[in-house]
């Protein structure tokens, strides 16, 4: 079972002036497909603060999986990608392409989301743009192929066995 670290970056969140609809959404899929959620934050947009508890969640905690939601559009505060970049070792365009490609099918918007994805040791971090309805979009087009890249990354499987 592959372990899961959520982090919602919310500046009206993380003073409880705003219900973390998000950040549960993410914890009731993840669930919902066997992972286990280790540990969930709701942090200020400060990226300093998300980069710390990011590296926190790798090296300390060793979770698979960080999934992050918010802070990726254009707004003076959104610098989860930013934090995610200063963490990260290697870069892994596919999952946020992957994102972005399907969001679009839905909605323009979603080419105002900013996130990235990427890998720091063994731990693959995900960003997901903030509202439920964007979590639950983009979370759902990738989910399925999260297994077989956490597999590869941690060691569990060696080959893709052609698919
Ligand atoms: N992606 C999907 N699938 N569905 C959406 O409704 N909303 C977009 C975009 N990505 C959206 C989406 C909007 S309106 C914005 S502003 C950006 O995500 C950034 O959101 P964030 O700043 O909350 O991270």
């Amino acid at each position: 079972m592959y372990s899961v670290g959520i982090i919602t970056a919310s500046d009206k969140g993380s003073q409880g002036k705003r219900e973390d609809l998000s950040g549960k959404l993410i914890q009731t899929m993840i669930e919902e497909k066997g992972y286990k959620v280790e540990k969930y934050l709701v942090l200020p947009d400060d990226e300093e603060m998300l980069a710390k508890e990011m590296i926190d969640m790798a090296d300390k905690q060793h979770l698979h999986l960080i999934l992050t939601t918010g802070g990726t559009g254009f707004s003076e505060r959104d610098v989860t990608p930013e934090a995610t970049l200063k963490v990260i070792f290697k870069q892994v365009p596919g999952i946020s392409e992957a994102i972005r490609y399907n969001s679009l099918q839905i909605t323009p918007k979603a080419m105002l989301s900013r996130g990235i994805s990427g890998i720091r040791g063994k731990t693959l971090i995900i960003n997901l743009p903030g509202s439920p309805k964007a979590v639950k979009e983009s979370l759902g087009f990738i989910v399925d192929t999260l297994h077989h890249g956490l597999q590869i990354l941690v060691g569990d499987a060696s080959e893709c066995g052609g698919s």
